[in-house]
């Protein structure tokens, strides 16, 4: 790499060709102001703070001009440049704009760093006056210097384009979109104005927010899975503000609406403080002696009668260690391989599909080989909404030149901005995704080579893809054929194809048939392990979804994916154990709700996860709890499956407890309490060793420090990963097998790690789903998430994201609302073959005719009665992505 070499106050500084004179002077150890620079956002140069002296030449903005071999620059004697340019800045500001505190000021700071006051006889500005509409920003105009880093911040890292600079001269100012309220705007929240504001101009609502911060703890954020370093501000146990962290995040400074604001629901009054134990029918406060010794009680007595009574549905939004505890509670306390997690419902698919092709069941690339690829394929996803630093990620890559190909029913954000969207009907992903593979074959965009060397199953492929030509793909999903052809030739044709997808491609009847030929086309490309490429993708919904299934929370499988029916790996866990380990394979989520309805299951213990919200078929599930004599809930609220349970454990939030969780990308992160739980709040964690305890049991490891080391010590995957090594080093990727292991971004870089080394091609046919519409239930739904909430909701429904998205919606086409008699805003009622809902009509073109979509964020939408018990033949997902419904006016 070229380099330039210059002096910075008397010393030599080296610097990458291409650097700035802000670079140098930060490479010499010295900082400058610079007031209206982002490093993260394109430099306009406009607030002179950052002025240097160039021997010779004069003045020059540092953040602006490139370094030059020999140049001499002064920083330090320079300082009455900046000192000038900081006063002419102040001197249009009210006084007001000095006392905001310097941690979020940076004005402030500068200036208290340059002896910069306020004027004597201060000019007062005009009175441009207060946005105070948004529940999470507010603009205050008259701080306002119109440095446009939030204008470039919305545009370059959100990508939503909402803020603008309105006025003239010292008029100017940040506006949202037309000049009216911000709440009345498309901000979407995610704070990146606010993050960037130098001088609290933008900020968050709150009295809070104007005292000085007491502590700052780093933690990863608990609702997606993209995993997103958050620094938490707290005084007095009281969270004032989550910032996104920066430097060696995934989330590189950027976080979204939910992650960086929503963290109210921790003191909502509604919070469970109590533990509760069903008498007479009614739910009562208990103490937790007698709720921990009543539970413990009853599964002594199932242990001892018949093991296989008892399940745990474990927690993709617990910590690794409590996933660990769960699982282990389960196997060596109960002696039953009865625990599942919520996998199940999402990804579950994409571990055994991808564990059959590649030999791992996680993503096969780090996030941040996005930034090398020139073609994103893009499938069943609506990062945006769902996984929003994603999505806006991927939106940088496309605004940066990359080409985007998506596959997916609806007109999402992202697809409006894609080289091509192929739109299938819900359920026939398998044959696009043959229909894709027959054109790279057709086309001679197959890397042959690579085939030879790193893959077998080719010829049969090549046989069933005989009968997919893009004109028979188009009969099956509709997709126009001339688009498929595009497509395919377009990811064909990149240098560094990658593949994103998510729960459109997994919770189908064929999800496992999904993921395997989707990732036929990058070992067709060669673009994944060996060969150059980003890989296959999946953007795992739940912050710890990949931990709780890496932790072993699975019925056939340990921690670290070592099969239940691996004599080896059962002797290493019952060796650590001391217990024995069940060889069975346990129960699945929803063939523990089938055993419940049969009278077989004694007791269920579910750990975080409201099922009757969020599990399909909610009317089976709820006559699953009733029928089963025990059901335990952990949970923060009285959820509606804690409501319908014996005993309800009041437990900690991800903000409140220690441990890990393991991110989209395999990435093993920390997370720290920033904040005590309400006094008779315990975690997950104390839970589970309580109900041990009180079994007689000893579950061992007594910290979540204790439980990782306990996990690594049975799991070769983790060998490497000790809280003590990521407080130091940050995160790892899996597999980290030893303390020298760096952890592995990339997997497969010299062979594919099934046992012959090679990836399997899957020659899988396309079948049908298992809805259908007819006559009775002609329109199909599709289900998945809104950017303002999460899930069931728990959390984001107390929280201001209430008011940014009040209610669920049915959304339905503008042709078919018509052809309905309906419109915007009507009540309507949604029949199934299942259930039944009732609506709020929204009137849009991002659903083709003959479809809708709802979110399930609302229980009392009950959206998820109307979904099928219908499941993906391998792994029991459910086909939540299609369901057969009729829509009616409501009465
Ligand atoms: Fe260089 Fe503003 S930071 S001109």
């Amino acid at each position: 790499m070229a380099v330039v070499k210059l002096v910075v106050d008397g010393r030599l500084v080296e610097v990458a060709a291409g650097a700035t004179l802000l670079d140098a002077v930060r490479a010499a150890g010295l900082a400058l102001p610079t007031l209206c620079h982002d490093d993260r956002l394109t430099t306009v140069a406009s607030c002179r703070t950052c002025l240097v002296d160039i021997t010779g030449r004069g003045p020059a903005a540092a953040c602006s001009t490139l370094a030059e071999d020999g140049l001499r620059v002064a920083v330090e004697a320079s300082r009455a440049l900046r000192r000038d340019a900081l006063r002419a800045i102040v001197a249009g500001l009210p006084t007001r704009a000095l006392d905001v505190p310097a941690d979020r000021s940076e004005l402030a700071r500068q200036c208290a760093g340059y002896g910069v006051t306020a004027p004597l006889g201060a000019v007062t500005p005009p009175e441009r006056g207060l946005d105070h509409s948004h529940p999470y920003v507010k603009l205050d105009r008259d701080l306002c210097i119109a440095c446009g880093r939030c204008v470039r911040a919305c545009a370059e890292i959100q990508g939503t384009f909402v803020l603008t600079l309105t006025g003239r001269g010292a008029g100017t100012v940040v506006a949202p979109g037309t000049g009216g309220p911000w709440a009345e705007s498309d901000c979407v929240s995610c704070g990146a104005c606010v993050d960037t504001c130098p001088t609290g101009a933008l900020s968050e609502p709150g009295l809070l927010n104007m005292l000085p911060i007491e502590r700052q703890t780093r933690t990863t954020c608990g609702y997606c899975g993209v995993g997103c370093s958050l620094e938490v501000s707290t005084r007095d146990n009281v969270i004032m503000t989550v910032r996104p962290a920066g430097e060696g995040s995934v989330n590189r400074g950027h976080a979204c609406v939910k992650g960086r604001f929503a963290h109210g629901f921790l003191g909502s009054t509604d919070r469970l403080t109590t533990p509760l134990i069903r008498r007479n029918g009614t739910l009562a406060p208990a103490s937790w002696e007698a709720a921990t010794g009543y539970v413990a009680a009853r599964l002594a007595g199932i242990r001892d009668a018949d093991p296989g009574g008892f399940a745990v549905i474990s927690s993709a939004r617990a910590t690794n260690e409590e996933n660990y505890l769960a699982q282990k509670f389960a196997r060596a306390v109960m002696g039953t391989n009865n625990v599942d997690n919520c996998a199940r419902l999402c990804h579950a698919p994409s571990a055994a599909g991808l564990a059959a092709t590649f030999g791992l069941g996680g993503g096969t690339n780090a996030f941040d080989d996005l930034d090398r690829c020139d073609v994103i394929l893009l499938v069943g996803a609506n990062p945006t909404a769902a996984h929003p630093v994603v999505g806006s990620r991927i939106f940088q890559r496309v605004m940066d030149g990359a080409r985007l190909v998506v596959v997916d029913p609806r007109r999402t954000f992202l697809a409006r901005h894609a080289d091509v969207h192929l739109r299938p009907r819900p359920g026939t992903n398998v044959a696009v995704f043959n229909g894709l593979a027959h054109v790279l074959v057709r086309e001679g965009l197959v890397d042959s080579a690579f085939l030879e060397t790193h893959t077998n199953g080719y010829d049969e492929l090549l046989g069933l893809l005989e009968d997919y030509p893009p004109e028979r793909v188009a009969e099956i999903s509709g997709v126009p054929a001339h688009d498929l052809v595009r497509a395919a030739v377009m990811y064909g044709r990149a240098l560094v194809p990658a593949i994103f997808y998510g729960l459109g491609v997994t919770e189908h009847r064929h999800g496992t048939d999904g993921v395997r030929t989707l990732s036929n086309l990058a070992l067709l490309r060669g673009a994944v392990g060996p060969g150059t490429g980003g890989g296959v993708n999946p953007l795992r919904g739940q912050n710890n979804v990949q931990g709780a299934s890496d932790m072993g929370a699975l019925p056939d499988l340990l921690p670290g994916y070592q099969k239940i029916l691996d004599p080896a790996a059962r002797t290493r866990c019952a060796e650590a154990w001391r217990a024995d380990v069940p060889s069975r394979p346990g129960l699945r989520i929803p063939q523990m709700f089938a055993a419940a309805r049969d009278g077989a299951l004694q007791a269920l213990w579910v750990i975080g996860e409201d099922v009757l919200a969020t599990d399909p078929d909610s009317a089976s599930v709820r006559a699953a709890l009733a029928a089963c004599p025990l059901v335990i809930c952990n949970d923060l609220f009285l959820s509606p499956t804690a409501a319908a349970a014996d005993v309800v454990f009041p437990v900690a939030a991800w903000l409140e407890k220690n441990g890990t969780f393991v991110n989209f990308d395999r990435r093993f992160q920390r997370v720290r309490a920033a904040v005590a739980p309400p006094a008779g709040v315990r975690t997950d964690f104390a839970v589970l060793h309580a109900v041990a305890a009180g079994m007689g049991a000893d579950l061992g490891c007594p910290t979540p420090e204790e439980a990782m080391a306990e996990c690594a010590s049975v799991a070769p995957l983790f060998g490497g990963i000790t809280h003590a090594r990521l407080d130091r080093d940050g995160p790892l990727h899996w597999p980290c097998g030893s303390a020298v292991s760096p952890g592995t971004p990339r997997l497969y870089q010299d062979r594919f790690a099934t046992p012959d080394g090679l990836a399997h091609l899957a020659a899988r046919p396309y079948l049908p789903p298992g809805e259908q519409c007819d006559a009775a239930y002609p329109y199909l739904l599709v289900t998945g998430r809104r950017a303002e909430h999460y899930n069931s909701g728990s959390m984001t429904r107390r929280t201001d994201n209430l008011v940014l998205l009040t209610d669920e919606t049915i959304d339905v086409g503008p042709g078919d609302a018509a052809a309905l008699g309906l419109h915007e805003g009507d009540t309507v009622r949604l029949d199934s073959r299942h259930g039944m809902a009732v609506l709020r009509l929204r009137i849009t073109d991002e659903v083709e005719p003959g479809q809708v979509f709802a979110g399930f964020h609302f229980p009392g939408a009950t959206v998820n009665s109307l979904t099928s018990a219908v499941e993906d033949e391998v792994t029991g997902c459910p086909e939540y992505k299609v369901t057969a419904v009729r829509i009616s006016a409501h009465a």
